[in-house]
């Protein structure tokens, strides 16, 4: 074999020495290929990564995140309880740790009584508060929520409206105009939990969020008598989260070019968030471990990212904390975010970029898919909701790697209910998003 590479490169280099110009493109590109070929250094990168993935390791810390510690709140006691497992993983792995402190915003909690019982219900962030003793009013059927919706009748009421056709914002907008007093959304899909609907900014009028059952229920029994329910939202001031960020910078030389790697492992109220996502987190404490060990030529970070589910905050601070040199030096971002689920409709692993455009990640990831093979087809799409859309705003290239179903784009059933559990967690998913990913970062930055 050797002497066979000896004997094509002597030819070339004969033939391009006696070669006339016209040789010369043709030339080049079989040299090219011919030293990546004689080349073995991606994959024997590749290897030295894939080689370590532990699926079983990286379950644990899911299971510790979601069962041990459960829903994951932002701004809760069990969002700083993971931040804290978090942080001493990492310092575990020897790395350099910054807890990047934050204020949230404030954020709204409530509660519905129906006939003496208590209806579960989720408070959007932006929702107006109610007097203390909270408003006891009957409700209106408001339908869909839309301008034709609401009749006079409405005024000073609770709007019931379903999910549906469009955004929760203009739903709320709609009954604010109409006079409604407050804003009741039920779900249009049956799903363990109350809605969890976002409104965008800040309203005037008090906004909940409840089941598809809830609704009905209320819709049924509620309505036609005018009977009354008691709706109460409170303002809890002065939260906080934060952000867990580990940080390996090369043994020589500054001014390196920067990989962010992030995942948020805050979740939604009554969910234990294992794909949505204690999953991406646990894939990237993993990576950590891995890649401690390494030579790098290019500074690695990981961002463990509070805050997500409540609109980007953790991430958005993040980001604002870079000065513009760090910003100018970032090459790329990847982001893990619901990449273990089992539902085997999502067969895909999907690369949402905010732009839908190829960049440095997905470019990266696609090459890293092709030398060691991953099973899972990847899909480059259109896609903002994780903490990839801080980055982008930043011009940073950003990457959400994501499982969902081919063609429809579906997230799993599980998502944001309280059935997003470790039994819905597939092993060897989360191995194929820690070979892909981890694979990937190393090919940029190994040395
Ligand atoms: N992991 C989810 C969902 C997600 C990410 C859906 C990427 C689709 C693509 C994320 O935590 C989430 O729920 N995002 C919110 C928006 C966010 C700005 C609060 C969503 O999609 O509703
Ligand atoms: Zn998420």
């Amino acid at each position: 074999m050797k002497i066979g590479r000896k004997r094509v490169s002597l030819l070339l280099s004969a033939l391009l020495l006696a070669s006339s110009f016209y040789f010369v493109p043709t030339e080049t590109a079989y040299v090219q290929a011919a030293k990546e070929k004689e080349n073995p250094s991606a994959k024997a990168f590749d290897q030295k990564v894939i080689a370590r993935v532990d699926a079983e390791r990286i379950y644990q810390d899911i299971y510790h995140l979601s069962e041990t510690i459960g829903p994951r709140v932002t701004g809760t006691q069990e969002e700083k309880q993971a931040a804290e497992f978090i942080k001493s993983r990492l310092e575990s792995y020897g790395y350099k740790i910054e807890t990047q402190e934050f204020k949230i915003p404030d954020q709204m909690i409530g509660s519905l009584t129906a006939d003496g019982k208590e209806v579960d219900i989720n408070i959007p962030a932006g929702s107006a508060a109610t007097p203390k003793e909270g408003l006891t009013l009957p409700l209106f059927d408001a339908k869909l929520g839309k301008p034709e919706d609401f009749t006079a009748e409405a005024v000073g009421k609770i709007a019931l409206i379903s999910r549906g056709e469009f955004t929760f914002q203009e739903k709320v907008a709609n009954a604010a105009a109409a006079g409604a007093a407050g804003v009741l959304i039920y779900d249009n899909v049956d799903q363990p939990g109350p809605l969890n609907p976002s409104i965008g900014g800040d309203t005037t009028v008090p906004v909940g969020g409840i089941s598809k059952a809830s609704g009905l229920a209320l819709l049924n029994d509620f309505v036609p008598e005018g009977k009354t329910v008691t709706f109460t939202v409170e303002k809890l001031g002065s939260a906080t989260s934060q952000n867990i960020i580990a940080t390996r910078t090369p043994n020589k030389g500054s001014d390196h070019d920067i990989v962010h790697v992030s995942a948020h492992f805050d979740s939604v109220p009554f969910a234990p968030g294992a794909n949505d996502n204690a999953s991406g987190t646990s894939v990237a404490l993993e990576l950590a471990r891995i890649l401690k060990s390494y030579p790098i030529d290019k500074e690695l970070r990981f961002v463990f990212v509070g805050a997500e589910e409540i609109g980007l905050v953790g991430s958005e601070y993040y980001v604002s904390q870079l000065s513009q040199d760090e910003i100018n030096r970032s090459i790329a971002n990847f982001n893990m975010d619901m990449v273990g689920t089992d539902w085997d409709k999502a067969t895909a692993i999907f690369m949402n970029a905010v732009d839908g455009k190829a960049n440095l990640v997905s470019d990266t990831a696609l090459a890293t898919a092709k030398r060691i093979g991953t099973p899972s087809e990847l899909i480059l799409y259109q896609r903002g909701s994780s903490d990839h859309v801080s980055f982008h705003d930043a011009g940073i290239p950003a990457i959400n790697f994501i499982r969902r179903e081919p063609g429809t784009a579906n997230l799993e059933p599980y998502y944001h209910t309280p059935q997003d559990t470790i039994e819905h967690i597939s092993k060897e998913r989360l191995q194929e998003a820690g070979e892909l990913v981890g694979a990937s970062i190393y090919s940029l930055i190994g040395k």
